[in-house]
């Protein structure tokens, strides 16, 4: 769980917005409910190098460097993501990774880096993306600091078959944008591998988009809803300081949080689909409890009847907990 610099503010970032994001993700509760993660995305890196190979940063964003904004980070208690390319630039054309890939690793390390986003943009024709990923991968292994590699190759060459053997969570398709269609598309493709989803390789189907303006306070439930059931990683898009309470109050839900964080970490599965009218998602979670999640694509209300036992419950009494209305209800397994 964290934050993200990428859907809000793409390429206008600086070292103000990290300190300021650091700040706000303490002081308005964010990190103390889960989320842990600040993370730099494209456009901390300049277009060049040095003479030596070291990737030159953007001095006029982050005159200070990288180091002190990650040491900023820190001291809030926060931990610091940084992004890069399995290519020789970023998809916005800055300086990445592929031929440099352990002198970059030591220079992340040496940064104080703890997560690393690596993208899948400008390689070279002809080189798998298993060993553009496994490159890295071993770099940063050779550095001894514990590094979250997060494989962002959209999903492409069959993904989900070999990303954990080198990093920890893999993305499922590409660009999430800030439109309920686009949540529908990458639901559409993520039902179909979530199930090679688990503990130290998580399906990511990319950084939220609630509070960025276009989706509403029900689409923004239903996306944040279906991605912790999922246990899809949770990181936030969006500007902190201007967020209207409701939207916030959805990515707060502690209830719905909890879902994410399930010890057990399986992700729901889709049970039933009937296109542009409903979804089911089914998933165990740990002490006989399970997460369901409905989704109604009409725009008028529908009742579901739904037999939990069909869905892999067991119990004999069935307790309902509403994790939005916050209501539970005691019924009885009549199976
Ligand atoms: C493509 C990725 O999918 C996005 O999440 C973002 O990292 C951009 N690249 C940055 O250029």
């Amino acid at each position: 769980m964290g934050w993200s610099t990428w859907n809000r503010y793409g390429c206008h970032i600086d070292e103000q917005l990290i300190r300021e994001t650091s700040d706000m993700l303490v002081d308005h509760g964010y990190r103390d409910a889960g989320y842990s993660y600040l993370n730099l995305d494209d456009c901390w890196q300049s277009h060049e190098r040095t003479s030596g190979g070291d990737i030159v940063i953007d001095s006029v964003a982050f005159p200070h460097g990288i180091r002190s904004v990650a040491d900023y980070v820190h001291s809030r208690g926060l931990k610091f993501g940084i992004y890069s390319s399995a290519g020789r630039q970023t998809c916005a054309g800055r300086m990445a990774s592929s031929g440099y890939e352990s002198q970059d690793a030591q220079t992340y390390a040496s940064m104080g880096v703890d997560y690393l986003k690596y993208d899948n943009c400008n390689y070279d024709e002809g080189v798998s993306a298993r060993t553009r990923y496994e490159a890295m991968a071993k770099a940063i292994n050779a550095t001894e600091r514990h590094i979250l590699l997060s494989v962002c190759n959209w999903g492409t060459e069959n993904t989900w078959e070999w990303a954990g053997e080198y990093g920890h969570s893999f993305r499922t398709h590409d660009d999430i944008y800030n439109d309920w269609k686009s949540i529908v598309e990458i639901l559409n493709v993520h039902a179909t591998v979530v199930s090679n989803s688990g503990p130290g390789n998580w399906a990511d189907p990319d950084i939220l988009e609630v509070g960025n303006g276009k989706l509403t306070v029900d689409e923004s439930r239903t996306h944040f809803s279906i991605w912790a059931a999922m246990k899809a990683p949770l990181i936030l898009g969006h500007s902190l300081n201007d967020i209207p309470k409701e939207l916030y109050d959805i990515v707060m839900n502690r209830d719905v949080i909890a879902v994410n964080q399930d010890p057990l970490g399986l992700p729901a599965r889709r049970i039933t689909h009937i296109a542009n009218d409903r979804d089911i998602w089914a998933g165990e979670l740990a002490n006989q409890s399970m997460v369901l999640v409905i989704i109604n694509y009409l725009d008028k209300s529908q009742v579901f009847n739904i037999d939990v036992n069909t869905y892999g419950y067991i119990g004999s009494s069935i307790m309902a907990h509403d994790l939005w209305k916050n209501n539970k209800v005691e019924l009885e397994n009549t199976r």
